[in-house]
């Protein structure tokens, strides 16, 4: 994982798109593990509290958390780290946690456009996302779509290929994934600094 070269995308535009990021063997490991099997995979909805729906029309898809007692989960964890070290000695960012889950988008499903930090509610700063579907076509869908602050133009939109990792601040850039044609399969994820000490995290 070139550390360097995420690093210089999140300083210059906030967000970066890197291919390849596994080795092969492992993402395939890994998406053995991103499969419905004995209902692990549950809906998780959005929001918290009163707040929380579980709409399936704005959110399809289902997901499992990463534990580390499981051998390819902190294979996968253990890279993170890496990451997350690495950020912090040149970037200064402050992540202390990571947290990350798998997510299967079935036939049409899809997110809405949203923001994976609400102020008041979380601090996740730097949210991750990893493709482990394998190759993936144009007329497949899914794509990520992802805008800057108000801009209701996109700023990106991009196929999930297998590998290819996505990396952007948290609270600055609204994303949604489109319904797919396919099963679509990732990890998502979201480093996260020290809660304020107010306790809602900014
Ligand atoms: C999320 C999310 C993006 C993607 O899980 O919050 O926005 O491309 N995922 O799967
Ligand atoms: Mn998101």
């Amino acid at each position: 994982m070139d550390v360097d070269k995420i690093a210089r995308g999140l300083r210059d535009e906030g967000f970066v798109a890197v291919e390849d990021v596994l080795p092969s063997a492992l993402r395939a490991r890994l998406d053995e593990g991103c499969c419905e099997v004995d209902g692990a995979f549950s809906s998780s909805g959005m929001g918290r509290g009163a707040g929380h729906n579980t709409d399936a029309a704005i959110r399809g898809d289902v997901t499992r958390w990463l534990e580390d007692t499981n051998e390819v989960d902190q294979l996968y964890l253990e890279t993170m780290d890496v990451l997350r070290s690495g950020l912090n000695e040149q970037l200064f960012l402050g992540l202390v946690d990571y947290e990350c889950h798998y997510a299967i988008y079935g036939v049409g499903a899809r997110y809405g456009k949203h923001l994976d930090a609400l102020a008041g509610r979380t601090n996740r700063l730097l949210s991750s996302v990893v493709y482990l579907n394998p190759a993936w076509a144009l007329a497949d869908g899914g794509e990520l779509v992802m805008y800057r602050g108000d801009d209701p133009e996109p700023i990106a939109r991009i196929l999930p290929q297998p590998g290819l990792m996505v990396l952007f601040l948290s609270d600055e850039f609204p994303h949604e994934v489109l319904a797919s044609t396919r099963s679509r399969h990732s990890i998502a994820g979201w480093f996260s600094g020290r809660v304020s000490s107010a306790g809602v995290g900014r």
